[in-house]
């Protein structure tokens, strides 16, 4: 899928979810009584979660220009108030003097900060974990009205060579750490609420560090397993006219005929492609987590959005909402690698019988690979008695 469609549908998610609370106009409010401050209006205004202009507090930082210097004798900051000081610290618009450096120090209050925990706690807990439970139950009604995808006929109980010992490494370097990725991954993002109520603070307290530890170490073994499987299988992987045949016969599941297949049928090359654009974008932003605001990308992108869709998505975004979209995006293309490889979990193991031997001992039975693979057995069997011969 095209990444800055993804990006596109990441925003309309965002939007969907807070959008309405925003949509709301202002409320006129007379600021008379309070000389222009700010009033209790304003307050429950903001509370009802209206769109209350914060112009009169935004603009109001005082005028540090025709103030006194700090050096006359009105106070530490000189002619420029308490109040003043607050809102342009508020505001982000304070020459800010830290002894601590770096693109994010000089920002002391972000606003988007709300925005972006509401949106972890609330829309990406409750959709993630509601899709994956809702698609896990589908599975198992799947299961009881298809049953196991048996070899018609039984196996032949010879055997021929499916994936060499590096190509099931690859597999496995990118499968084990990808399932422990999502397991931290969700303990990371949900355990708070589920895990503390069961376990208690104490022990979930060290089982978050150690899942943090865990989930960024083993990131490494699931870039590197990416980019072997990637290297190793994209030749077999390029779409095809046998793939529409395939997707048209819905890939035999309810048929008595299985269609034609190569090495990959069209729903593992939809499963490969799947994995490697997931797979890119969750350890791009996975990577900018890790650094963080050493690689800000969102910005960058958005401005590619922009030009091509003509959309009008910020392109100048601080430091701390980069690593906000930086995270919400980990965490959704996260969920939809999930949902993909439960699919693909349930398929390699309870739901085909043979198919598990692929990536196991490597060897598969010959007829399995007959009513799955034809074209590749014959290819195979083609290369084998080419060698014979020569
Ligand atoms: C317990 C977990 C898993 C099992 C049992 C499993 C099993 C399998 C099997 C049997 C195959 C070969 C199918 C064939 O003969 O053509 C395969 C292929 C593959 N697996 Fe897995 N797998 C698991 C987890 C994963 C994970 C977590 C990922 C990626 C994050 C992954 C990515 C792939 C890819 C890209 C392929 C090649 C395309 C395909 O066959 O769909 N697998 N897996």
């Amino acid at each position: 899928m095209n990444i800055k469609l993804l990006g596109a549908a990441f925003l309309v998610l965002v939007t969907l979810s807070f959008g309405h609370a925003w949509a709301q106009e202002s409320p006129g409010i007379d600021r008379s009584a309070t000389g222009g401050a700010q009033t209790l209006e304003d307050i429950m205004a903001r509370q009802q979660k209206l769109n209350v202009d914060g112009a009169f507090r935004s603009e109001n930082l005082g005028n540090p220009a025709n103030a006194a210097p700090i050096s006359d004798h009105l106070g530490t900051r000189g002619g420029v108030s308490r109040s003043d000081t607050y809102r342009a610290i508020r505001y982000n618009n304070f020459d800010a003097r830290t002894q601590a450096r770096g693109p994010a120090a000089d920002v002391m209050i972000q606003d988007g900060g709300m925005t972006w925990l509401k949106l972890r706690e609330g829309p990406v807990i409750n959709y993630g974990g509601g899709a994956l439970l809702c698609f896990l139950a589908l599975l198992v009604v799947f299961y009881f009205i298809r049953g196991k995808i048996m070899i018609d006929g039984g196996p032949a109980g010879t055997t021929i060579q499916r994936f060499k010992a590096v190509e099931r490494f690859g597999h496995w370097l990118l499968a084990g750490s990808f399932i422990a990725l999502a397991i931290t991954g969700l303990i990371t993002l949900m355990g708070r609420s589920f895990l503390i109520p069961v376990l208690g603070p104490e022990v979930f307290a060290t089982l978050a560090a150690g899942s943090k530890w865990v989930h960024n170490n083993i990131s490494w073994a699931f870039m590197i397993g990416l980019v072997m499987t990637f290297v190793m299988w994209v030749a077999h992987n390029i779409p095809d006219k046998l793939d529409w045949q395939w997707i048209k016969a819905g890939g035999g599941i309810f048929t008595k005929t299985h269609p034609s297949a190569k090495k990959f049928n069209a729903g593992q090359k939809i499963v490969f492609w799947t994995v490697m654009v997931l797979g890119f974008s969750v350890s791009l932003t996975g990577l900018s987590l890790l650094f963080p605001f050493q690689l800000p990308m969102f910005a960058d992108t958005f401005g590619v959005i922009n030009s091509v869709l003509g959309t009008e998505f910020a392109t100048v975004l601080t430091p701390h909402e980069e690593m906000q979209f930086a995270n919400i995006w980990h965490s959704v293309v996260a969920f939809a690698m999930m949902l993909a490889i439960i699919a693909h979990i349930y398929i390699g193991t309870v739901g085909m019988e043979g198919a598990f031997d692929a990536m196991g001992s490597g060897q598969v039975d010959v007829e399995w690979a007959r009513q799955h693979h034809d074209l590749w057995v014959a290819e195979v069997e083609a290369k084998q008695s080419k060698g014979e011969a020569s």
